[in-house]
């Protein structure tokens, strides 16, 4: 079985020093397909598990362009087959997340570069985790695929990463 990141260990810690809730933020390039996903699943679970207060949760993308916008109609749809309503509207990643969330994580490689450019010193650079760091049953997985430009197997494959990497998260910071 995969580690716990170091990163995600660091903030259950401090969350439990501080008594604060842990600061999630997900992070794709459009933040209309993947990490609104991850946002509406990440908070169902810990809806369901009664833990939903001992979290801050929210989603951004490094591609402005749909700021504003729900969730893409096919994700929406996918993602409430599976009992998750997606209501987050796209805005972009701020310079001030760095300092307001204690961990982000990115979809793919390109997400990951981009943020660790952005971030403005070490501390936040060490907030940045892969997504797929947290799989369980996607062990070889290295990156979340962009479903924009896929059919139907893209999107339900997105849900089944998110769903894995989600539910360790939870686990792990329980
Ligand atoms: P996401 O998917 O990063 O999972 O939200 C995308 C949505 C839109 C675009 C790219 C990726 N786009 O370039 O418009």
């Amino acid at each position: 079985m995969k580690s716990i990141p170091a990163p995600v260990v660091r903030a259950k810690e401090a969350a439990a020093r501080s008594g604060r809730p842990v600061k999630v933020l997900f992070v794709c390039l459009g933040n209309i397909c993947r990490s609104p996903a991850a946002e509406g699943i990440f908070r169902s679970i810990t809806e369901s598990r009664g833990i939903a207060g001992n979290f801050e949760i929210d989603s951004a993308g490094l591609y402005g362009g749909h700021a504003g916008e729900l969730p893409d109609s096919r994700m929406r749809v996918h993602a409430f087959q599976r009992g998750y309503n997606l209501t987050h509207r796209s805005r972009p990643v701020r310079t001030s997340d760095f300092r307001d969330f204690d961990l982000i994580f990115p979809m793919d490689d390109s997400n990951f570069s981009r943020l660790d450019a952005m971030a403005p010193d070490v501390e936040s650079q060490d907030k940045i985790v892969r997504m797929t760091d947290l799989c369980r049953r996607h062990p070889g997985a290295t990156y979340v695929p962009d479903p924009y430009y896929e059919g139907a197997e893209g999107f339900e494959m997105v849900l089944d990463m998110l769903e894995d990497a989600c539910e360790s998260l939870a686990d792990a910071l329980n």
